[in-house]
């Protein structure tokens, strides 16, 4: 009982103090899709709408390689560690000593494989699954380390982010008249199984901290708050989001954190942090003054071709013709379904030092 007790004040001391030092980390490794893609997509496809201005405007003054008009929550987490930008990895001649970045635009957590074989396909369908990403860090690993003893040691050393992946499959599995039922009853599990491979197969390599970030309440997108429009009041919630969609990520993100739980028991020493990008999304939509969303719509897209939420399927951001809003960093939304650089960096800032990722990335542990 004493005992117990000891324990209990301890943990709560530690809490009470619980300081954020920045932790030292040789390098930044990242799998994922254009949540995190700092230029894999458009090294593979050249010529894309990402891969023109106003993709990049904002901070970069240029493209960047990023589905965003700046800076992506990957960036700010490296600005935070003092790292350079993840260099993409399809960037041959880019140092990797301090990291590298597998993401690309449109990747999905299931192989290409299945969706050949379900007869799914997409111009930017590429083979670019998770588990492609795991063998391109294979790949790389030679030249990085050695033997297993240094390789361990580096990689332990190493921040790891593993996502987000698996919105692009639930998307590509509706677009082909999957239904959402379907998606959660079947694709989701399957989704969560491949990220629970992957993270096994890179703890086992030694890694000492990872993130493992959920999905988007995608019902809240422009891009399907457009194309599954209903006439329904019923079928959107008080924020204006359908809600149907939304029970996707949230199915998703429970069985992540189930997952993420069960790797804490698996590999104790390890840091593994589950972050969240669904409730601070939620809370940007709903009080969006708080942040400086002030547009008057938060579900509104800044750049894009027109219509309720400045969305079209037809013309997207990166075509001729089309701008952006005057100003960015009042929306929430860059385009039909990515983030502008200023919600991105309230999101990483939420994550480096709570409470949005658990724990905190720059949480001493
Ligand atoms: C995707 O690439 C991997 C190698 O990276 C290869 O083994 C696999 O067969 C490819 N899949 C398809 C469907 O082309
Ligand atoms: C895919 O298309 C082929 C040819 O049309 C058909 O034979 C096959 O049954 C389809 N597979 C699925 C899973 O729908
Ligand atoms: C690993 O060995 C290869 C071949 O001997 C060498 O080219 C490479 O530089 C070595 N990498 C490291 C990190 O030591």
């Amino acid at each position: 009982m004493r005992r117990l007790v000891m324990i209990i004040l301890i943990l709560f001391f530690n809490h009470a103090i619980a300081t954020f030092t920045t932790p030292t980390y040789n390098a930044i490794f990242s799998f994922g899709n254009s949540l995190a893609d700092t230029g894999n997509f458009d090294i593979l496809i050249p010529s894309n709408p990402f891969a023109n201005l106003p993709y990049g405007q904002t901070y970069f003054r240029q493209n960047a390689g990023r589905a965003c008009n700046g800076r992506l929550v990957i960036d700010f987490i490296a600005q935070a560690l003092s790292l350079p930008f993840v260099p993409p990895y399809l960037a041959k001649d880019e140092d990797f000593s301090k990291g590298a970045n597998f993401a690309v635009i449109a990747a999905t957590a299931l192989d290409l494989a299945f969706y050949q074989q379900n007869n799914i396909s997409s111009p930017i369908l590429l083979n670019t699954s998770l588990n492609v990403q795991l063998g391109w860090f294979q790949d790389l690993k030679p030249l990085l380390c050695n033997t297993t003893e240094s390789c361990e040691d580096y990689f332990g050393k190493s921040l790891f982010l593993l996502g987000e992946l698996g919105g692009n499959d639930y998307s590509f599995l509706l677009g082909a008249g999957k239904t959402v039922d379907q998606v959660k009853s079947t694709y989701v599990p399957m989704v969560i199984s491949n990220i629970r491979q992957a993270a096994e197969f890179l703890l086992k390599q030694g890694v000492m901290h990872m993130v493992l970030p959920g999905i988007f309440p995608d019902g809240c997108a422009p891009r399907v708050l457009t194309s599954y429009a209903s006439p329904n009041k019923l079928d959107y919630d008080p924020l204006g989001c359908l809600r149907k969609y939304n029970t996707i990520g949230f199915e998703h993100d429970t069985k992540l954190q189930d997952v993420v739980a069960q790797l804490k028991l698996m590999f104790p020493q390890a840091k593994i942090s589950y972050a969240d990008y669904y409730t601070p999304i939620l809370q940007f939509l709903a009080t969006p003054d708080v942040y400086g969303f002030t547009n008057g719509a938060p579900l509104r897209a800044c750049c894009g071709g027109g219509g309720p939420y400045n969305y079209n399927g037809n013309v997207f951001c990166g075509d001729p013709g089309i701008m952006a809003c005057q100003n960015p960093s009042t929306y929430v939304y860059w385009d039909g379904n990515h983030l502008t650089e200023a919600a991105y960096n309230f999101i990483a800032t939420s994550w480096l030092k709570g409470p949005y990722a658990d724990p905190p990335i720059l949480l001493a542990l």
